[in-house]
């Protein structure tokens, strides 16, 4: 159900979640201080309670409401990329609470550039906002996504389809070195530009780390179509399957997506690719692998690369 911004404040304000537009995909919004909202969000999602929710600001002021340390390194990145779809983990105050952190001693910020995201955090203060949709489906990048996991007469504010497509980078400052738990439209090369300093790209999470991140070592982003890479020399003529090709000359049609090298269209309409595929009841979706070019000359196929690897079930 489309709600107006007035509307979605009064329901916050109430201790309701709405979903709402950001420039990365769609938040189930609910008030940071409101525990009765918060764990609705859990209960909404079928969230495990053990994965800690970002919570969105609208200011760096507001910054200081959830974060004790602020390092120097942060306050760059802040003013490089804020707003924006960078996530900065910090070490937290005590008053943040534990349902939003899992119990950690960190809490995730990002102030979103949305401009209704922006305007409702501003106006409704500042909010959790888990990505709106069912835990383990694709995140929403339009607001028939949210409708399609929660049902009509749940509330969102239509922004139309996200810009971006696949959620921020989670990036780690309250320890040395700073580690990227998730990859996406802000990458390390840029991140260590502005900060001067190296920054780990986490891969899997192994079992000593899985406190340090825990969303990590969930499966996620899956359609229900199997997800896999094309084979070396496989030709693409599966019956019953999409292929999203970036490289490979061939065919064009409606089965056969070529993005011709263009990855930021291919990472903003991933997630509605494969919705779609489970629309038309395809059995498989098939993706070009990027080679060593690719990922050099266009950073984002490292987050794609990440998502694309979860769904094939890595
Ligand atoms: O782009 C986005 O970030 C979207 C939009 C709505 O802003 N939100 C989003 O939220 O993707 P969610 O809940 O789907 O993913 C948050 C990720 C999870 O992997 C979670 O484990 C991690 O951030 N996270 C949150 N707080 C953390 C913390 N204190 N330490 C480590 N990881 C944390
Ligand atoms: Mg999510």
């Amino acid at each position: 159900m489309n709600v107006s911004i007035e509307k979605a404040i009064e329901l916050l304000e109430s201790g309701e979640p709405v979903a709402f537009p950001t420039e990365t995909v769609y938040g189930l919004g609910a008030d940071a201080w409101n525990p009765g909202a918060i764990k609705k969000v859990f209960e909404i999602k079928g969230r495990p309670s053990d994965n800690p929710l970002i919570v969105h600001i609208a200011s760096k002021a507001m910054v200081n409401d959830f974060a004790t340390e602020i390092p120097e390194a942060a306050v760059k990145l802040m003013d490089a990329c804020w707003p924006g779809p960078l996530t900065l983990i910090f070490r937290k105050k005590p008053e943040v609470l534990d349902l939003i952190t899992a119990g950690l001693d960190t809490v995730a910020l990002r102030w979103p550039s949305h401009a209704l995201a922006q305007e409702l955090i501003f106006r409704a203060g500042p909010l959790v906002a888990p990505s709106a949709n069912t835990s383990g489906r694709p995140s929403p990048t339009k607001a028939s996504h949210v409708t399609e996991d929660f049902g009509n007469d749940f509330p969102v504010i239509d922004g139309g389809a996200t810009q971006i497509g696949l959620e921020s980078t989670v990036l780690d400052i309250s320890e040395q070195p700073f580690r990227i738990y998730r990859p996406g439209f802000i990458d390390k090369s840029k991140i260590e530009k502005i900060t001067g300093e190296e920054v780990i790209l986490q891969k899997k999470n192994t079992s000593g780390q899985e406190t340090r991140s825990p969303g990590t070592k969930y499966s996620h982003y899956a359609p229900e179509a199997v997800v896999r890479w094309l084979e070396e020399g496989e030709t693409p003529d599966q019956k019953n399957a999409l292929y999203l090709l970036h490289s490979l000359e061939g065919k064009e049609d409606e089965h056969h997506i070529h993005y011709h090298q263009n990855f930021q269209q291919m990472a903003s309409e991933l997630y509605d690719r494969f919705r779609q595929a489970d629309h038309q009841q395809l059995d498989t979706i098939i993706i070009e692998p990027f080679d060593e070019r690719a990922r050099k000359e266009h950073p984002i196929t490292e987050a794609l690369l990440n998502r694309i690897t979860k769904a094939v079930g890595g």
